[in-house]
């Protein structure tokens, strides 16, 4: 209709027509513009996702972006890396992608999982195998009651402790066997987000995940989501948040330069920079070790001068290896990051970003944030998808490597002495 409207407003003023200059000429294409830009500054969010080639490997030898990726990962020496899937609370997917009757099948954390919703709501997470004949309940199981039942011969698999509960041929006087059951995982729902809880040694959750009132009692409102697949060592990304010494490094450099650091320093992003400045401490109160805290300083400056503003306090909240809240009052509202990295399997990571904002807040500004902290974030990738880790960095006598050292020594509590290796997990086929 708009390409009609506008062929027609051309054709009328060659002609020099009068009824140009007719309000109706001009209503439905300001109606059009009106609707989008209500839809663009309001009602639109967020949400986007990357695959692990799209972001932080250079090209080389002619070979196409997966390539590149796949052949770094492979040349790239591990290294001594500590244990791959640390223990925690990790999110598996957001609430709202699984609906009352739904059942999914996710990867994480080395396994296969069925997770699924019963009607009454309430989510569970099983192993995904069936042990009759290794159906993959995740992939067309139907949920029945508070069951989930395998698509290919119609066992029924309980949420709560994954033992059987029905199998439709089974002959009169015949038990069900006592090894048809599959592992049941805690899960925890909370802050709009599926977690679930993992041990090395099979112990219950020694910390919780703490609820933010505000988005339980929908005074923030989700605005928004981006999700990234890393190729490192989990560590390496929480360690971020005691890596002061990179701030400047990677991230002083506006949007302007780009996401690739070959660039980021050109003179054509200079005329805006940003200064971050850190401090990073881990909790030492009983009960609340599994915590660390930064808070990062952001301050602007166009053409040299600081623009008082923009400037922004995050207080990043590390709860346990793999979820960070990052809790900000800005000029345009107050909101939350919540960052969740899961592993996918050892060295592969995906990494949630979403975003949570005082309800009021037009959603564009939400938007603005967000993708700031996946522009930050895809420079990050660029290292991290790159490099090797060091179990024994070379370091210099500084407050910035000493800090480095304190969050391996605070991070080190989430292993424990079944936590898979990579070596165990070969040694075992199970990646
Ligand atoms: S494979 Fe699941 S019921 Fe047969
Ligand atoms: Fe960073």
């Amino acid at each position: 209709m708009l390409p009609e409207l506008l062929h027609q407003l051309v054709q009328q003023t060659v002609s020099g027509s009068e009824s140009l200059l007719a309000p109706w000429a001009w209503a439905p294409a300001l109606v059009l513009l009106i609707v989008l830009l209500v839809y663009g500054i309001f009602l639109r969010k967020l949400d986007y996702s990357r695959s692990l080639e799209d972001v932080g490997y250079i090209t080389f030898d002619g070979l196409s972006r997966r390539d590149t990726a796949n052949r770094i990962r492979r040349a790239r020496k591990e290294g001594r890396v500590p244990p791959v899937y640390p223990n925690g609370w990790y999110l598996v997917m957001e609430g709202d992608q699984l609906k009352p009757g739904e059942a999914k099948s996710v990867q994480m954390i080395g396994k296969t999982l069925a997770v699924f919703r019963t009607e009454s709501g309430e989510a569970h997470i099983l192993d995904a195998y069936c042990p009759h004949f290794g159906a993959n309940m995740g992939a067309g199981g139907r949920v029945v009651g508070d069951c989930i039942e395998c698509p290919f011969h119609g066992w029924q698999f309980r949420g709560s402790d994954g033992r059987c509960a029905r199998i439709p041929v089974l002959a009169e006087g015949g038990k069900i066997p006592e090894m048809a059951r599959v592992t049941s995982h805690i899960v925890k729902e909370v802050n709009g987000g599926l977690y679930l809880w993992f041990d090395a040694e099979g112990r219950e959750p020694t910390w919780d995940l703490p609820v933010i009132e505000e988005i339980e009692t929908g005074e923030w409102s989700f605005k928004g989501r981006t999700r990234h697949f890393v190729n490192c060592h989990i560590e390496e990304i929480n360690q971020n948040g005691a890596d002061v010494g990179h701030l400047t490094t990677v991230h002083d450099p506006s949007f302007f330069g780009g996401t690739d650091l070959r660039y980021i320093f050109r003179w054509w992003s200079s005329f805006l920079w940003q200064k971050f400045s850190a401090t990073w401490k881990p909790c030492t109160e009983p009960g609340s070790r599994h915590q660390a805290v930064m808070v990062l300083h952001e301050k602007t400056y166009l053409f040299g001068k600081n623009v008082k503003f923009v400037e922004m306090t995050v207080r990043a909240n590390q709860l346990g290896p793999a979820v960070v809240y990052l809790e900000f009052d800005s000029l345009f509202g107050k909101g939350v990051f919540l960052h969740c990295v899961t592993p996918v399997e050892p060295l592969l990571l995906r990494v949630h970003h979403s975003i949570y904002m005082q309800r009021w807040v037009p959603n564009i500004v939400a938007t603005v944030y967000l993708n700031g902290e996946a522009f930050q974030f895809e420079r990050d990738i660029m290292i991290w998808n790159n490099k090797e880790f060091k179990d024994k960095p070379v370091l210099a006598k500084s407050t910035e490597d000493s800090l480095m050292v304190q969050h391996r020594r605070w991070y080190s509590q989430f292993y424990s002495e079944n936590s898979p290796t990579i070596e165990s997990l070969r040694d075992s086929k199970d990646w």
